[in-house]
């Protein structure tokens, strides 16, 4: 039999899937590094730290007592345990370890949420501007995004903005609080809106917790620990920004049954679990490590009001971000000036000033007119990068 053209063709379901900008970014950076230029890089999205010793001596302790075999695919029971532990203290959440699977990373744990979830077609309300790998997951299934811009609901009120978009095929809401890239933080009487919501149309939720412990001002809430939540919400969590661990892919997720069977099931056809070392680094993490994380937090307000104030100096629009750590100015004034979107005036930055930004239309298009600044970087980069762009503008 000879094959066709249509035989050899990629899956229709990728056709709607992008890879990231950011990686387009990271190259130009890396070319210019290359040619001997100093960039001021606020475009990462990675803790200013690294990753405290306890965690890696854990691991290497793991490794010498070769606890490097196959683990239960969904975690090991010891660190299952522990999570938990942490989210009766921590979040406020009842659950028993077999409602909790260990993943790789927020990524992975958002992928095997929406793969549980999400059919053909089916619609998800995402707060916006939204974290970009979120609408790629959700093409991923074949689910349809319907975006909620988050500012203009916290305005105009939360349950008419989304019942405004409510079809009859709105299956799912998704919000992260604290939010990348804004910092937003929906306080718990918005919180309870929106479950109030959620509860009245009878959809599920999937609660991106990624900068839990990131909140400057107010308090983080995880939605599934609000009355009669649980049953209708899969949490994904996980060790990159609180514990400096983004190189480890170390996260886990949280799940009421059919669905934490579900995601069982993606992981285990996916990657079949996390390595058996960095579970073990995992559990140093949640055990004896919670001192790191309030520790940061001085040093994560510090880069926020410093850059903030920075920008704000400099003529940018800037509110302090609740919570995360990225600084998303309005650049409007700036766009008069510089070019027409976000992506000319973040690449004028770059070539002009060797300032490394990320344009807000990334974030889709609730983020255009906007710049994302990291603050999570050394202080000198802030005091030099401010510099830089008072010479340029
Ligand atoms: C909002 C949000 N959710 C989830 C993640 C996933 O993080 P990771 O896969 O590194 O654990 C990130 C990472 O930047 C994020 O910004």
């Amino acid at each position: 039999m000879s094959s066709t053209a249509t035989d050899i063709r990629l899956a229709d379901r990728l056709s709607g899937v992008g890879f990231s900008e950011i990686v387009l970014i990271r190259n130009k950076i890396l070319a210019m590094k290359r040619s001997g230029h100093e960039v001021f890089q606020f475009e990462g999205g990675e803790p200013f730290a690294p990753t405290p010793q306890a965690i890696k001596d854990a691991c290497t302790q793991a490794l010498l007592e070769n606890k490097t075999r196959y683990a239960p695919s969904s975690g090991i029971p010891e660190l299952l345990q522990a999570l938990a532990e942490k989210l009766y203290k921590k979040n406020n959440l009842v659950v028993d370890p077999s409602q909790i699977i260990v993943v790789a990373g927020g990524m992975h744990g958002l992928f095997a949420a929406f793969q549980a979830v999400l059919n053909q077609d089916e619609e998800v309300l995402l707060f916006s501007p939204y974290w970009t790998p979120t609408k790629d997951l959700i093409s991923m299934t074949g689910g349809k995004t319907v975006l909620i811009n988050s500012l203009r609901a916290r305005s105009e009120g939360i349950t008419a903005t989304l019942k405004a978009q409510l079809t009859k095929r709105t299956k799912l809401l998704c919000l992260a609080s604290p939010q990348n890239p804004t910092g937003l933080v929906w306080t718990r009487e918005e919180m309870v809106e929106i479950a109030n919501f959620v509860k009245e149309q009878n959809l599920l939720v999937i609660s991106d917790e990624a900068y839990e412990d990131l909140v400057y001002d107010g308090q983080h809430v995880s939605i599934a620990s609000l009355p009669d939540m649980y049953r209708r919400t899969l949490s994904t969590f996980t060790f990159s920004k609180s514990y400096s661990m983004t190189g480890w892919r170390l996260g886990y997720a949280v799940a009421p049954e059919p669905f934490i069977t579900g995601m069982k099931q993606s992981v285990l056809y996916s990657t079949n679990g996390v390595s058996t070392p960095t579970q073990w680094a995992g559990l140093a993490a949640i055990k004896i490590c919670e001192g790191f994380i309030s520790d940061n937090l001085g040093e994560y307000r510090r880069r926020r009001d410093m850059l903030v104030e920075g920008l704000c100096e400099l003529g940018f629009e800037c509110e302090p971000p609740a919570g995360a750590f990225y600084a998303f100015p309005k650049i409007s004034k700036e766009l008069e000036k510089y070019g027409k979107t976000s992506r000319d005036f973040a690449n004028f930055l770059l070539e002009k000033a060797t300032i490394a930004t990320v344009p807000g239309n990334v974030f889709g298009p609730d983020g255009e007119g906007h710049l994302r600044f990291s603050y999570s970087v050394p202080i000198e980069t802030i005091e030099a990068g401010l510099e830089a762009l008072k010479k340029v503008l």
